[in-house]
């Protein structure tokens, strides 16, 4: 067994991605607000904090998984249906779009930063995240549903809900493996 040094490095290591099994508990603005208050302190180059983020509360989601369900073919609509219906809320989380290509690396890797922040945070109050990328987030039709504009990305589908049991264990590779010296 690895010796474990600190809290946060215990909350980094212990961290999962809750894809299911979420709970009926309401995810309220208020808490999600509260770990965005402390995750936008990610670094971030040129302080451009290039991000900003929609949510979309329990309340609301009935709502935005009908529209989000008619962006699919009709044989696939009821199936996406009760997929969309299980986490208890969504966030977005959305770059803006530097036309430099270094700018725009350092926006990703800085909402990236922000987010993992967030997702740590999260799992410290319980709250399940899961990080997702399906390929709706680049359709046109899916970005004006939301509002994003021309010059903004949405950089993550962010699934929310309170859980009962933890998701099992990742391994990851060892670090003799990842590391060299020059
Ligand atoms: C940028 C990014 C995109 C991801 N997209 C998805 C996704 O589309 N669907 C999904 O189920 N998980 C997605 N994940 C979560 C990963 O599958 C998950 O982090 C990985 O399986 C490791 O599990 P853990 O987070 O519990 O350690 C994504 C994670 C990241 C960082």
């Amino acid at each position: 067994m690895e010796k474990v040094q600190s809290d946060l490095a215990k909350v980094i290591r212990e961290r999962r991605s809750v894809k299911n099994g979420y709970t009926d508990k309401e995810v309220p603005a208020s808490l999600v607000k509260e770990l965005l208050e402390d995750a936008r302190w990610a670094p971030t180059h040129g302080m451009r904090e290039p991000w900003r983020f929609i949510f979309i509360s329990s309340e609301r989601k009935s709502s935005f998984v009908e529209d989000f369900v008619s962006l699919f073919p009709k044989d696939q609509q009821e199936q996406k249906r009760e997929t969309f219906n299980r986490p208890a809320a969504f966030l977005f989380a959305v770059m803006n779009e530097d036309p430099r290509q270094k700018q725009w690396e350092e926006n990703f890797a800085a909402i990236s930063c922000m987010l993992q922040n967030f997702q740590l945070l999260a799992w410290e109050r319980d709250l399940g995240v899961c990080w997702k990328t399906p390929p709706q987030i680049n359709d046109p039709k899916f970005r004006e549903m939301m509002g994003v504009q021309p010059g903004e990305k949405i950089v993550g589908f962010i699934h929310l809900g309170y859980f009962d049991q933890e998701p099992k264990q990742k391994t990851r590779k060892p670090v003799d493996d990842i590391f060299s010296t020059y």
